[in-house]
């Protein structure tokens, strides 16, 4: 099969596409044939080396995938070879053939193309996690949702407004903020005017940026307020990873003193989805009500860009300069 290494850690030039030998299933894995891979941010952060568990360079990156199941290893039940399924394998995506742990695929909605199959496992159950478990949002409250025309935050805008929340998108450019908007978004802001958006508080924020971002959202937060905080992407740049500018970000949040936590009474909380111990157990009724809201028109995924394999590399570059609107998709 053909592959996309990473021989070292860095920026999306060091990719090589190469032939490697076609990967086993193990027990309890399927072997799926990839027709598409879902970009996802985790992506850049694990060829830059700086994702939780990535593999030791050489390594072949990649999240998330649709395609074809191929074979099934020992143990395996189902879904049978030639289902058509989203699968997560976290590393080892960007390939033609991947190695996944049968609790991690989903048989692809009826009618659903491959394309719009990579693009909504991650986006689906990372909004969900973050707005109605770890944030418990409401029907009535406000939410903020940054980065909310990214492939994650496109996904929260709509499941947020369809749970009857008010929703707050922020978003880098106005073509950002009118595509939030078309997905729901009662209100949008710029990261300027993000301070000011906030003024009569917010019940929930659901951030992925972090940095001084975070403490604007932080400062407005209701009593009973929720901070989910599930990434850190003002520490990346596009190219390699400017650690000076990440400390910076990362003093810009503030310091924490826990003992305030309590007249305040709000809560800061943070996830990395494939960290969360139970979640396998959980995942196919996760991935059910994702796609009942699918089913039932109130969520779609939005795919701001399709790149062929062989251009692997300059997706990759996309997505990490922030000009990218919803999920990148790679069609093999
Ligand atoms: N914890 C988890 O389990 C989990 C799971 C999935 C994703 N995530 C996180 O969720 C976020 C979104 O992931 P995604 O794959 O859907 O990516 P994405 O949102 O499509 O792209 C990242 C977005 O982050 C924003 N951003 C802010 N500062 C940035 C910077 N310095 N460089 C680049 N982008 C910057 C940009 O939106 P603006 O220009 O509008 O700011 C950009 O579009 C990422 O931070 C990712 O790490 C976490």
């Amino acid at each position: 099969m053909r592959a996309w290494v990473a021989p070292r850690y860095g920026p999306p030039e060091v990719l090589r596409l190469q032939e490697l030998p076609d990967p086993v299933p193990g027990p309890g894995q399927a072997l799926v044939r990839v027709r598409a891979l879902g970009l996802n941010f985790a992506d850049c952060a694990a060829r830059l080396g700086v994702y939780p568990r990535v593999p030791n360079a050489p390594f072949v990156p990649g999240m998330e995938v649709s395609g074809e199941i191929a074979a099934l290893g020992e143990g395996v039940a189902g879904p049978s070879v030639g289902t058509l399924v989203a699968a997560v394998p976290i590393f080892g995506g960007h390939a033609e053939l991947v190695a996944v742990d049968a609790r991690f695929l989903r048989p692809l909605p009826l009618g659903m193309d491959f394309v719009a199959g990579a693009a909504i496992a991650v986006t689906g159950l990372t909004a969900d996690h973050a707005l109605f478990t770890v944030g418990r949002l409401r029907a009535g409250e406000r939410v903020a949702v940054t980065a909310a025309a990214g492939g994650v935050g496109t996904m929260a805008v709509q499941m947020a407004a369809a749970s009857g929340a008010r929703v707050l998108a922020v978003a880098s450019s106005p073509a950002k903020r009118e595509l939030a908007a078309t997905l729901g978004a009662h209100e949008t802001t710029g990261y300027g005017g993000y301070r000011g958006a906030l003024a009569g508080g917010v019940d929930v924020v659901v951030d992925a940026v972090g940095g001084s971002v975070f403490r604007a959202g932080w400062k407005a937060l209701n009593p009973d307020g929720r901070y989910v905080l599930y990434g850190f992407a003002a520490a990346l740049g596009p190219g390699r990873v400017r650690y000076l500018h990440a400390a910076v970000e990362l003093l810009r949040m503030g310091v924490m003193i826990p003992s305030a936590f309590v007249q305040s009474t709000r809560s800061l909380a943070g996830f990395n989805l494939s960290l969360v111990p139970h979640l396998a157990g959980e995942l196919q009724a996760r991935f059910a009500r994702i796609e009942a809201m699918l089913a039932g028109g109130g969520l779609r995924p939005v795919v701001g860009a399709v790149f062929p394999f062989e251009r692997l590399p300059e997706a990759h570059a996309f997505l990490q300069s922030r000009a990218s609107t919803g999920k990148v998709v790679v069609t093999v």
